[in-house]
């Protein structure tokens, strides 16, 4: 059987998707340089499955070190590339660190991908593409925006690089998933997000307050024209993330299928605040979160969630998890920590 090739593999959303991939019998080579995750995963990986994945320490945007990759594994059927920086914010500073790392990572996948007659990629895109839609929930027809940030414009250009490749190279096929924002973790507490430093994002923020990391958390505004006053999301359980990336290995894998590239949203299809979110998690794991509010952060947006008709019906994926399911693997992998 051939191999799967993930980078980004020990990563966060990459290391759930490997699980899923390895438990439906699938082989495996990750390739990561391991700046935002650990070496470790790769023991987690087979505590769970009883596999330990192929890895290589790869820079995906060192097109010589990529091609030398390519090389020598030549058996590789499809990738699914997970690869990329992912801090809004940092990448409002640094612009040109993403565009060099996000960019330069798809081009020399794409490149080798070419060269080695490997058909099938799945692309990790995001819900940032859609900016602040008109109309909620969001659907895959929705107007692509101008992106906020530049880590959402790598995102937006990324997915037109795949689309003019797949135009000249009509062996190519491509499925974007558009993820709405993953949190949570693996039942068995042994993977999930491990941020480095301050966390940027919600969960870790709140599951680090409450073990005492972090002294308080920062609800960024309660003025946004929602019910409570506070930002909404569509929050998925990372294992429901991980199964979409399954389903869509399949598809691609499947010889009748004959799309060439399709993007498909990736969320539950429910919206909830953040006040929503810290009252589940104080319900579900009868812990106290020590918060106040703040003043909105920049660049953020008031309101998305998923419209996942075409997901659900087209891919025949769903998610099955619940918010107050994910909260609780978080805090059970926070406790870890
Ligand atoms: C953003 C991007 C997403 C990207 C993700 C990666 C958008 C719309 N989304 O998600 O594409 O993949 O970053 O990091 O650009 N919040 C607080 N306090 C905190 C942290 C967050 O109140 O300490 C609030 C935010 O204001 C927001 C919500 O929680 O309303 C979720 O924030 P976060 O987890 O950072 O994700 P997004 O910004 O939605």
């Amino acid at each position: 059987m051939k191999k799967i090739l993930v980078t980004g593999g020990t990563g966060y959303i990459g290391s759930h998707t490997v699980v899923e991939l390895i438990n439906s019998g699938y082989k495996i080579v990750i390739a990561d340089n391991l700046t935002n995750s650990k070496i470790e995963v790769l023991d987690r990986i087979e505590k769970i499955t009883g596999i330990k994945p192929q890895f290589e320490k790869l820079d995906i945007s060192d097109s010589k070190a990529t091609k030398a990759f390519f090389e020598t594994n030549n058996d590789i059927e499809l990738v699914i590339h997970f690869a990329a920086y992912k801090a809004v914010g940092e990448s409002v500073q640094k612009p040109l660190m993403y565009y060099q790392n996000n960019l330069n990572s798809l081009m020399n996948i794409l490149t080798e991908m070419s060269r080695h007659n490997i058909e099938n990629l799945i692309f990790s895109s995001s819900c940032t593409v859609y900016g602040q839609p008109d109309i909620l929930p969001v659907t895959e027809q929705s107007p692509i925006k101008k992106a906020d940030s530049p880590y959402g414009n790598t995102k937006q250009v990324a997915e037109e690089i795949i689309s003019d490749t797949i135009f000249s190279n009509k062996n190519l096929k491509s499925i974007a998933l558009r993820y709405f924002n993953p949190i949570g973790a693996h039942k068995s507490a042994l993977i999930g997000e491990l941020p480095i430093g301050v966390p940027n994002n919600l969960i870790p923020f709140v599951t680090q307050t409450v073990a005492g990391k972090r002294e308080q958390l920062s609800v960024f505004g309660n003025n946004y024209n929602t019910e409570d006053g506070t930002a909404i999301r569509d929050y998925i359980h990372v294992v429901d993330l991980a199964q979409a990336h399954l389903v869509a290995t399949e598809r691609l894998l499947d010889k009748n299928n004959k799309l060439d590239f399709e993007t498909f949203n990736i969320g539950t299809g429910r919206g909830n605040s953040v006040l929503e979110v810290i009252n589940t998690f104080e319900e579900v794991t009868g812990e106290k979160i020590n918060y106040k509010i703040a003043p909105r952060r920049l660049g953020d947006i008031e309101k998305v969630w998923a419209d996942t008709t075409f997901a659900n019906k087209e891919l025949g994926w769903k998610a099955k998890l619940s918010l107050a399911d994910a909260l609780l693997s978080a805090w059970n992998w926070e406790k870890t920590q």
